[in-house]
């Protein structure tokens, strides 16, 4: 079953439509927040410089779709053709690693949320996905919330556990759904 899963390449929910990247997604992803460095500093990824950046990053998400080592969604309000964030899953059952990020401007209206709790869901899809955790710097709350309205528990510190883009190596807390929790 792991072997040969791939979760959908176009998500939605009631206000998003997730799908696979694109190569010209990325002046949308370079405008949006990847040139941002209010955005890109609670994340491990190094601000954009220029847009052959994003394209670097576009090339290096398309192999590992294809490796089916990590899946990544480009994030768009409804129809419109903005990609406006991105989320991404580590495929490494029995576990998966989401990270996310979004255009500054849109924060606070639930929109990670939203999109978080449906890509949980297609990656419980694999039998073999036993656990989907997520973490972030402590000093990031609003990620740690995005987590919790998620359907994540929270289950501790992980002392000195990332280096953000800064240069600062952070602890994190750490949120998880596991497959027991599905029933529940
Ligand atoms: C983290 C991020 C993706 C959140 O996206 P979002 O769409 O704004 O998230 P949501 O609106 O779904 O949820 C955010 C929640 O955090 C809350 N929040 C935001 N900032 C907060 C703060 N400083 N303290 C406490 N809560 C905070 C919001 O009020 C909201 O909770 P509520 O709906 O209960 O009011 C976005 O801020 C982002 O892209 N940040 C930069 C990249 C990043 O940090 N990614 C995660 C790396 S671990």
């Amino acid at each position: 079953m792991t072997s040969s899963f791939s979760p959908p390449e176009q998500l939605s929910t009631p206000r998003l439509s997730l799908r696979r990247p694109r190569a010209a997604d990325a002046p949308d992803i370079f405008r949006e927040y990847a040139s941002d460095p209010e955005v890109t500093k609670t994340l491990l990824w190094s601000t954009h410089r220029s847009v052959a950046d994003t394209h670097e990053f576009l090339a290096y998400a398309a192999d590992a779709w294809t490796a089916r080592r990590e899946f990544t969604w480009s994030i768009r309000l409804g129809d419109d053709p903005l990609v406006v964030g991105m989320i991404g899953a580590i495929f490494a059952p029995p576990m998966v690693t989401l990270g996310y990020v979004l255009a500054r401007r849109l924060w606070g209206q639930g929109i990670m949320s939203e999109a978080a709790a449906v890509v949980i869901d297609a990656m419980f899809e694999c039998d073999d996905v036993h656990r989907v955790w997520a973490y972030c710097a402590l000093s990031n709350p609003g990620s740690a919330r995005v987590m919790q309205k998620a359907g994540m528990r929270y289950e501790g510190v992980l002392r000195s556990y990332a280096r953000l883009s800064t240069g600062d190596v952070v602890d994190v807390e750490a949120y998880a759904r596991v497959r027991r929790d599905l029933s529940g």
